[in-house]
């Protein structure tokens, strides 16, 4: 037995509960302060947890100092994300100082990752929760109040959280997540995401309508369906996606795909906006794309991440799909959506890049004329397939010079695609105040863009026609016409 799985034993031994604790959580008095780092899922998983602290008796709080217990909910992707973390515990150390009672636990993709190395590592951590042992919380809480440190990173086959209602955090009212798929097969060679959030799962439809619903009871106008590959989604009564083959004539024929989980979605709540995020181009199907153009409430936006424009790399990567096909993708979109915006996620210097690959991505920028991206310079991974196969060999100055390459290019092709929205009106629903101007309101189009507008007598929560008049490579700025059809 390895010393993570004696310390998980240990714990699941000893969970015959603690009354003390049962006593002090009774109250209602206890105060839960959570951060969340990383990628969209983070944000929603930590609405998933503050939901089941609340069922415990803890209410959230955003004063650090007052915290009775702190989570982190952590990322791993990239090296830097990881130092992030570690950064902010030693703030909450420094904290602990004046207020000693105060409890901290990691929870996330570093959780899953580091296991009980984290409280090794860093003394402040008191537990360590993976992302699929969410429920175990109560109990994992029971055993720090009795002054044990707890771990539990069992990662689940069948775990989709679609029995809780999340509590929104540091909500505008307007959008909110809702996760449709966990964990991800894809096995991308750089990729992280496999190993901590493991195997894929889809959430069942109902749930998913019904937090659709809910959502749309309490005000809010807009919805994104979450998860490391929306694509891939396949409801046919639980169960993973790679065992779908098993599965019986009747439930193969009753299943959904993402394309009709979308189509349920857009009819359930026909005024209400629908993203959806992430899309893998190899996953990605016509059916999708055709679903989109057939129901105005979807919006014209799909983030398709490509990473390299060369084929020798996105064969090294395990990126199942050539240039060309992509090209085919993209001119599928455009053909039967043409003002469909489509974002990007780059990796330069992945190892063995050539001058000539890096050509490739930008050639194949140059093509697309992406509105938008985000795009990272190569970071190891401990355990993927990459770090055990490849050098990491590109030096880094080399990377940051082909990043900033990449970042530029895409900063001309974000204003092209932003200034084709000159002269033209457009409903943008409003999400709040601009940072820069109390004046104006912010919201987006339908492509995803921001803009900002003068108040008025509008309201958070309208939707609003806007002539755009001005622009930046990130930003429209226009004036209202009037409440749009949509109100
Ligand atoms: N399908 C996911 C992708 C997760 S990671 C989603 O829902 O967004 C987000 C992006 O981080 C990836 O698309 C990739 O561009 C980048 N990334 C992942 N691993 C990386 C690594 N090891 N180094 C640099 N960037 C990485
Ligand atoms: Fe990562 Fe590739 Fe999945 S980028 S999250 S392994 S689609």
């Amino acid at each position: 037995m390895t010393a993570n799985e004696n310390i998980e034993k240990v714990i699941d031994e000893s969970r015959q509960g603690n009354p003390l604790a049962l006593e002090k959580n009774k109250d209602n008095s206890r105060k839960l302060y959570i951060e969340s780092y990383g990628c969209q899922m983070n944000f929603s998983d930590s609405e998933i947890v503050a939901s089941i602290l609340a069922k415990e008796g803890f209410n959230t709080t955003q004063q650090l100092e007052e915290a009775d217990l702190v989570l982190v909910n952590t990322c791993s992707i990239r090296e830097k994300a990881e130092l992030t973390v570690r950064k902010r515990l030693e703030k909450f150390n420094a904290v602990k100082k004046i207020n000693p009672g105060m409890k901290v636990g990691v929870l996330g993709c570093m959780a899953e990752r580091l296991k009980s190395k984290f409280l090794e590592e860093e003394k402040i951590v008191d537990m360590v929760v993976g992302p699929d042992a969410y429920k175990d919380l109560p109990n994992l809480i029971q055993e720090i109040d009795g002054g044990r440190n707890a771990v539990n990173v069992i990662l689940s086959k069948d775990e989709t959280y679609g029995d809780v209602a999340p509590v929104r955090l540091n909500s505008n009212g307007v959008s909110a997540f809702v996760s449709i798929t966990r964990g991800c097969d894809n096995m991308c060679t750089f990729c992280v995401v496999p190993f901590t959030r493991g195997r894929e799962r889809s959430r069942d439809p109902q749930s998913i309508l019904e937090e659709v619903n809910d959502l749309w009871e309490k005000g809010f106008k807009e919805i994104t369906l979450l998860g490391q590959n929306v694509d891939s989604y396949l409801w046919y009564g639980g169960g993973l996606k790679k065992d779908f083959e098993k599965a019986s004539e009747m439930q193969k024929a009753t299943s959904v795909n993402f394309a009709k989980l979308l189509e349920l979605t857009a009819k359930a709540q026909p005024k209400m906006r629908i993203r959806f995020s992430t899309s893998n181009p190899q996953d990605m199907t016509l059916d999708v794309i055709e679903t989109m153009a057939k129901y105005v409430n979807i919006c014209n936006y799909i983030h398709l991440p490509v990473q390299s424009g060369s084929d020798r790399i996105l064969k090294a990567m395990n990126r199942l799909h050539t240039r060309e096909e992509y090209f085919e993708m993209i001119d599928s979109i455009r053909k039967i959506i043409p003002d469909c915006a489509i974002s990007q996620d780059m990796i330069a210097g992945f190892p063995t890049e050539t001058e000539e690959d890096h050509q490739d991505t930008l050639s194949l920028m140059e093509y697309v004329k992406y509105d938008f991206g985000f795009m990272f310079a190569y970071s190891e991974r401990p355990g993927t397939m990459a770090a055990r196969k490849l050098d990491d060999d590109v030096p880094e100055d080399i990377k940051k010079r082909r990043l900033n390459d990449i970042i530029n290019l895409q900063q001309r092709h974000s204003l092209f695609r932003t200034q084709q929205h000159l002269g033209k009106t457009e409903e943008v629903l409003i999400e709040g105040p601009s940072k820069k101007s109390n004046a104006h309101w912010k919201g987006r189009n339908s492509q995803n863009i921001v803009v900002v507008f003068p108040k008025e007598n509008y309201k958070v929560g309208d939707f609003v026609n806007v002539k755009i008049n001005e622009c930046t490579s990130a930003t429209l700025i226009g004036e209202a016409v009037a409440h749009s059809k949509n109100n």
